[in-house]
Protein backbone atom coordinates (compact mmCIF):
# COMPACT_ATOMS: atom_id res chain seq x y z
CA UNK A 1 0.00 0.00 0.00
CA UNK A 2 0.92 3.75 -0.94
CA UNK A 3 1.70 5.67 2.16
CA UNK A 4 1.32 9.30 2.20
CA UNK A 5 3.53 12.07 3.66
CA UNK A 6 1.85 15.17 4.15
CA UNK A 7 3.88 18.24 3.66
CA UNK A 8 3.04 20.57 6.37
CA UNK A 9 4.75 23.45 4.22
CA UNK A 10 1.32 24.31 2.89
CA UNK A 11 -0.60 23.95 6.10
CA UNK A 12 -1.88 27.03 8.46
CA UNK A 13 1.31 27.85 10.34
CA UNK A 14 -1.10 29.22 13.13
CA UNK A 15 -2.71 25.99 13.82
CA UNK A 16 0.10 23.60 12.94
CA UNK A 17 -1.06 21.25 15.98
CA UNK A 18 -4.93 21.12 14.73
CA UNK A 19 -3.71 20.60 11.05
CA UNK A 20 -1.25 17.71 11.86
CA UNK A 21 -4.16 16.25 14.03
CA UNK A 22 -6.50 16.47 10.93
CA UNK A 23 -4.28 14.21 8.41
CA UNK A 24 -3.12 11.95 11.17
CA UNK A 25 -6.73 11.09 12.19
CA UNK A 26 -7.18 11.01 7.86
CA UNK A 27 -5.10 7.67 8.46
CA UNK A 28 -1.53 9.21 6.74
CA UNK A 29 1.73 7.67 7.51
CA UNK A 30 4.10 10.04 7.61
CA UNK A 31 3.94 13.61 8.41
CA UNK A 32 6.85 15.55 5.70
CA UNK A 33 8.84 18.42 7.12
CA UNK A 34 10.19 20.91 4.49
CA UNK A 35 13.52 22.47 6.14
CA UNK A 36 15.02 25.19 4.01
CA UNK A 37 17.50 27.24 4.60
CA UNK A 38 17.16 30.15 2.22
CA UNK A 39 20.95 29.10 0.33
CA UNK A 40 20.10 25.75 -1.08
CA UNK A 41 16.71 26.79 -2.17
CA UNK A 42 15.36 30.52 -2.12
CA UNK A 43 13.15 29.87 0.30
CA UNK A 44 13.00 29.71 4.83
CA UNK A 45 10.93 27.78 6.60
CA UNK A 46 11.40 26.04 9.85
CA UNK A 47 13.98 24.71 11.64
CA UNK A 48 14.49 21.81 14.70
CA UNK A 49 12.08 23.68 17.63
CA UNK A 50 8.80 23.34 15.37
CA UNK A 51 9.65 19.20 15.24
CA UNK A 52 10.02 19.66 19.13
CA UNK A 53 7.26 21.45 19.22
CA UNK A 54 5.01 18.88 17.19
CA UNK A 55 6.74 15.72 18.39
CA UNK A 56 4.53 15.36 21.46
CA UNK A 57 1.85 15.62 19.77
CA UNK A 58 1.79 13.21 16.80
CA UNK A 59 3.15 9.45 16.63
CA UNK A 60 3.23 9.72 12.69
CA UNK A 61 6.74 9.56 11.48
CA UNK A 62 8.71 12.51 10.81
CA UNK A 63 9.77 12.71 7.81
CA UNK A 64 12.11 15.41 7.65
CA UNK A 65 13.46 17.04 4.32
CA UNK A 66 16.35 18.93 3.99
CA UNK A 67 16.87 21.50 1.78
CA UNK A 68 19.91 23.05 3.50
CA UNK A 69 23.67 23.24 2.68
CA UNK A 70 26.06 21.65 5.31
CA UNK A 71 23.66 19.19 6.41
CA UNK A 72 25.72 17.41 8.55
CA UNK A 73 25.80 20.61 11.06
CA UNK A 74 22.41 19.95 11.93
CA UNK A 75 21.73 16.29 11.63
CA UNK A 76 21.63 15.44 15.07
CA UNK A 77 19.82 18.71 16.13
CA UNK A 78 16.84 17.23 14.04
CA UNK A 79 17.01 13.83 15.49
CA UNK A 80 17.12 15.26 18.84
CA UNK A 81 13.95 17.31 18.08
CA UNK A 82 12.42 13.95 16.93
CA UNK A 83 12.92 13.71 12.98
CA UNK A 84 12.28 9.55 12.69
CA UNK A 85 13.55 10.10 9.31
CA UNK A 86 16.18 12.54 7.66
CA UNK A 87 16.81 13.16 4.09
CA UNK A 88 19.28 15.22 2.78
CA UNK A 89 20.06 16.50 -1.06
CA UNK A 90 23.07 14.61 -3.00
CA UNK A 91 23.56 18.06 -4.25
CA UNK A 92 24.42 19.51 -0.89
CA UNK A 93 26.85 16.50 0.21
CA UNK A 94 30.66 16.33 -0.71
CA UNK A 95 30.58 13.17 1.18
CA UNK A 96 27.11 11.54 1.38
CA UNK A 97 27.69 7.95 2.04
CA UNK A 98 29.58 9.90 5.39
CA UNK A 99 26.50 11.74 5.92
CA UNK A 100 24.48 9.01 5.38
CA UNK A 101 25.98 6.66 8.13
CA UNK A 102 25.89 9.53 10.25
CA UNK A 103 22.44 9.74 10.41
CA UNK A 104 21.82 5.61 10.83
CA UNK A 105 24.75 6.26 14.09
CA UNK A 106 22.53 8.35 15.52
CA UNK A 107 19.19 6.42 15.47
CA UNK A 108 17.29 7.47 12.11
CA UNK A 109 16.33 6.48 9.30
CA UNK A 110 18.61 8.10 5.98
CA UNK A 111 17.18 9.10 2.67
CA UNK A 112 18.59 10.57 0.00
CA UNK A 113 17.31 13.55 -2.31
CA UNK A 114 17.79 14.35 -5.83
CA UNK A 115 16.58 17.61 -7.87
CA UNK A 116 14.73 16.75 -10.99
CA UNK A 117 18.25 17.35 -13.12
CA UNK A 118 20.64 15.39 -10.87
CA UNK A 119 21.14 11.65 -12.40
CA UNK A 120 20.31 8.61 -10.65
CA UNK A 121 24.20 7.37 -11.34
CA UNK A 122 25.54 9.52 -8.60
CA UNK A 123 23.75 7.78 -5.84
CA UNK A 124 23.89 4.08 -7.59
CA UNK A 125 26.90 3.36 -5.53
CA UNK A 126 25.29 3.67 -2.12
CA UNK A 127 21.94 2.61 -2.57
CA UNK A 128 22.79 -0.56 -0.34
CA UNK A 129 22.92 1.98 2.95
CA UNK A 130 20.14 4.20 2.29
CA UNK A 131 16.29 3.82 3.61
CA UNK A 132 14.51 6.01 1.43
CA UNK A 133 14.97 7.52 -1.99
CA UNK A 134 13.53 10.95 -2.75
CA UNK A 135 13.13 12.17 -6.31
CA UNK A 136 12.27 15.97 -6.45
CA UNK A 137 8.92 15.94 -9.30
CA UNK A 138 9.82 20.01 -8.75
CA UNK A 139 12.17 22.21 -8.13
CA UNK A 140 12.69 22.49 -4.85
CA UNK A 141 12.13 25.30 -2.72
CA UNK A 142 8.24 26.09 -2.80
CA UNK A 143 4.72 24.36 -2.18
CA UNK A 144 2.19 24.68 -5.33
CA UNK A 145 4.35 23.91 -8.35
CA UNK A 146 3.92 22.10 -11.17
CA UNK A 147 4.75 18.35 -11.51
CA UNK A 148 7.50 17.46 -14.00
CA UNK A 149 6.35 14.75 -16.03
CA UNK A 150 10.23 13.66 -17.37
CA UNK A 151 10.84 12.17 -13.45
CA UNK A 152 8.43 9.16 -13.85
CA UNK A 153 11.17 7.67 -16.48
CA UNK A 154 13.95 8.63 -13.59
CA UNK A 155 11.69 6.83 -10.88
CA UNK A 156 11.00 3.72 -13.56
CA UNK A 157 14.96 3.63 -13.62
CA UNK A 158 15.42 3.56 -9.61
CA UNK A 159 12.78 0.82 -9.48
CA UNK A 160 14.77 -1.43 -11.98
CA UNK A 161 17.97 -0.65 -10.06
CA UNK A 162 16.05 -1.69 -6.80
CA UNK A 163 15.17 -4.75 -8.23
CA UNK A 164 18.60 -5.47 -10.11
CA UNK A 165 20.19 -5.34 -6.24
CA UNK A 166 17.63 -6.69 -4.80
CA UNK A 167 17.42 -3.83 -2.29
CA UNK A 168 14.53 -2.30 -0.17
CA UNK A 169 14.86 1.07 0.44
CA UNK A 170 11.44 2.87 0.20
CA UNK A 171 11.15 5.49 -3.21
CA UNK A 172 9.15 8.67 -2.39
CA UNK A 173 8.52 11.52 -4.91
CA UNK A 174 7.94 15.31 -3.88
CA UNK A 175 6.31 17.80 -5.67
CA UNK A 176 2.91 18.71 -7.63
CA UNK A 177 1.53 15.33 -6.72
CA UNK A 178 -2.41 15.08 -6.64
CA UNK A 179 -5.05 13.15 -8.17
CA UNK A 180 -4.05 13.70 -11.50
CA UNK A 181 -0.34 13.24 -11.12
CA UNK A 182 -0.19 10.20 -8.26
CA UNK A 183 -1.70 7.44 -10.53
CA UNK A 184 1.99 7.61 -13.13
CA UNK A 185 4.21 8.06 -9.97
CA UNK A 186 2.88 5.17 -8.28
CA UNK A 187 2.66 2.62 -11.41
CA UNK A 188 5.84 3.50 -11.84
CA UNK A 189 7.18 2.69 -8.19
CA UNK A 190 6.64 5.51 -6.24
CA UNK A 191 5.94 3.47 -2.52
CA UNK A 192 5.55 7.09 -0.58
CA UNK A 193 3.52 10.45 -2.22
CA UNK A 194 4.76 13.56 -0.56
CA UNK A 195 1.73 16.02 -0.96
CA UNK A 196 1.45 19.53 0.48
CA UNK A 197 -0.63 22.29 -1.72
CA UNK A 198 -3.20 19.47 -2.79
CA UNK A 199 -4.10 18.62 1.18
CA UNK A 200 -3.67 21.64 2.80
CA UNK A 201 -5.83 24.35 0.35
CA UNK A 202 -8.33 21.35 -0.28
CA UNK A 203 -11.54 22.04 1.64
CA UNK A 204 -11.62 19.47 3.42
CA UNK A 205 -8.52 17.46 4.06
CA UNK A 206 -10.07 13.97 5.37
CA UNK A 207 -11.74 13.86 1.76
CA UNK A 208 -8.37 14.85 0.17
CA UNK A 209 -6.35 12.69 1.73
CA UNK A 210 -9.15 9.94 0.75
CA UNK A 211 -9.27 11.05 -3.08
CA UNK A 212 -5.64 10.99 -3.15
CA UNK A 213 -5.35 7.50 -1.64
CA UNK A 214 -8.05 6.51 -3.92
CA UNK A 215 -6.15 7.74 -7.31
CA UNK A 216 -3.03 6.15 -6.48
CA UNK A 217 -4.59 3.03 -6.08
CA UNK A 218 -6.53 3.33 -9.42
C1 LIG B 1 9.16 21.54 -2.25
C2 LIG B 1 8.96 20.71 -1.02
C3 LIG B 1 7.71 19.95 -1.06
C4 LIG B 1 6.45 20.77 -1.14
C5 LIG B 1 5.45 19.99 -1.94
O1 LIG B 1 10.42 22.05 -2.28
O2 LIG B 1 10.02 19.80 -0.84
O3 LIG B 1 7.62 18.98 -0.02
O4 LIG B 1 5.89 21.10 0.10
O5 LIG B 1 4.33 20.78 -2.14
P1 LIG B 1 3.27 20.48 -3.28
O6 LIG B 1 2.64 19.15 -2.96
O7 LIG B 1 2.32 21.61 -3.15
O8 LIG B 1 4.00 20.46 -4.58
ZN1 LIG C 1 9.74 18.10 0.62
Amino acid sequence: MVKIAPSILSADFSRLREQVAAVEEAGVEYLHIDVMDGHFVPNITIGPPVVASLRPHSRLVFDVHLMIEKPDYYIEEFIAAGADLVTVHVEACTHLHRTVTRIKEKGALAGIALNPATPLALVEPILPTVDLVLLMTVNPGFGGQRFIGEIVSKLEALCDLRAKYALKFEIEVDGGINVNTAPAVVRAGAGVLVTGSAIFTAPDIATAIHDLRAAAHS
